[in-house]
């Protein structure tokens, strides 16, 4: 069983304390954004209680304090996904950000027509449409890799599609629909032997098992510090140095420059060539907070976990008649999502049926409308669990399921 202490952890989030149309919130919306232990609210707080000031710039104390605690969150965030030094971490403003920032700045230097960007049929929206628009604006083309009935990557696909015109390999290590975790040290390999780079959207990964980023062997690594107990407006990309430095701008203007006239300008240093403008000082700070409570959980506890959370409920929605769940049968293969669907019950209907209930979910296409095309379903339900979700917690997702299968599905009387 898990080594986390539920009842401890919850105590330090506190707004699971509150209560939602009269019931005890059950949060099981984690996979759109996570809750927040005091200690990351209490480090907000401090930012604008103690230090508030712009960084880089001032000097002043306060200016210090403040660029010293920003950077050295840049150093946590390397410790934690297992980066070699802080200047390969970029802040951006989330996840789909730092993919933008990869396509801009990466992509329209190094893609030419005829090149290929291969992606899997389970990214999100913010996976698919930057690479799509950089295909537009360079004359390349999105190849996509298919996925079997379980959800899974097909690895003839991997094998067949990935070659010599591939440039760009981007996958999910986790999938938010379907849970699905992908091989992408495997793919990464051969996108490197192809002599492509590789980029992995972990937003739905880092803030649920160990990762770490040069194990994966992966080009570009993206993530959110809100879906990892941080704080919203926080996005990281990793890249080595020496791919950072050969790349473009993206953002243009203060704070990226090293020297500017009417006629030319130069770039600061990586990683801040990237970071125009003032940043998110407070958020990114607080950030620090999340990766220390994590840490202290241990990543492979909080793993854990959530397998025994996605077992259990698989098999209590699994025993209620008319749910099909998508994705990988097997909880070892999928994190802590799970996606599915009551039979002749609109996913949206069923989610307000929970959340009278108290227990909020997601329901709809969750940015991935490829994807629920090749499931050949409009929309699905989803429970998404985290650190403070309890077995407990389930036996309300399953009374609310089964009181939206008795509102919806009960027969529909005939005139006399
Ligand atoms: N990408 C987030 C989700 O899957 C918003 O809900």
């Amino acid at each position: 069983m898990t080594a986390l202490d539920i009842q401890r952890i919850r105590a330090d989030f506190p707004i699971l304390k509150r209560e939602v149309h009269g019931r005890p919130l059950v949060y099981f919306d984690n996979a759109a954004t996570t809750q927040k232990p005091q200690a990351v609210i209490d480090a907000l707080v401090e930012y604008y209680s103690t230090y508030n000031a712009n960084i880089h710039r001032g000097i002043h104390a306060l200016a210090e304090e403040a660029t010293a605690r920003y950077e050295a969150t840049r150093q946590s965030v390397a410790d934690f996904i297992g980066a070699p030094s802080a200047d390969c971490i970029v802040f951006t403003r989330n996840t789909t950000e730092s993919i933008n920032l990869v396509a801009h700045a990466w992509g329209r230097k190094n893609l030419q027509p005829g090149d290929e960007i291969v992606l899997s049929a389970m990214e999100h929206h913010s996976d698919i449409v930057p690479w799509q628009l950089l295909a537009q604006a360079t004359g390349a083309r999105l190849r996509v890799l298919g996925i079997d009935d379980e959800g899974r990557l097909l690895s003839d696909d991997i094998e067949r599609l990935i070659g010599e015109k591939t440039k760009l390999v981007a996958v999910t290590q986790m999938s938010n629909v379907l849970g699905t975790i992908n091989p992408v040290e495997q793919i990464a390999e051969l996108a490197h032997q192809q002599g492509a780079l590789m980029l992995v959207d972990a937003a739905q990964s880092i803030p649920h098992m160990p990762v770490d980023v040069q194990a994966l062997g992966a080009d570009f690594v993206v993530f959110s510090a809100h879906k990892m107990l941080g704080p919203t407006g926080v996005g990281v990309l990793y890249a080595p140095r020496d791919l950072l430095e050969e790349m473009d701008p993206f953002l243009t203007g203060g704070e990226m420059i090293r020297r500017v006239t009417y006629e030319d300008s130069s770039w600061n240093d990586v990683p801040w060539k990237f970071e125009a403008g003032t940043p998110n000082i407070g958020d990114v700070c607080a950030f620090s907070a999340s990766l220390d409570y994590l840490s202290d959980l241990g990543m492979e506890n909080v793993r854990a976990h959530e397998i025994d959370l996605v077992t259990v409920a698989m098999r209590r929605l699994s025993q209620i008649e008319g749910v099909t769940i998508y994705g990988p049968r097997n909880p070892e293969d999928r994190g802590g999502v799970v996606a599915f669907n009551l039979d002749d019950v609109h996913p949206h209907d069923l989610a307000t049926v929970l959340d009278q209930h108290g227990v909020a979910i997601r329901a709809g296409h969750h940015c991935a409308q490829p994807l629920m095309g090749r499931l050949d379903v409009v929309a699905t339900a989803r429970a998404s669990f985290y650190v403070y979700n309890s077995e407990e917690e389930l036996d309300a997702l399953v009374e609310g399921i089964e009181a939206a299968a008795r509102l919806f599905r009960a027969p529909v009387p005939t005139r006399a």
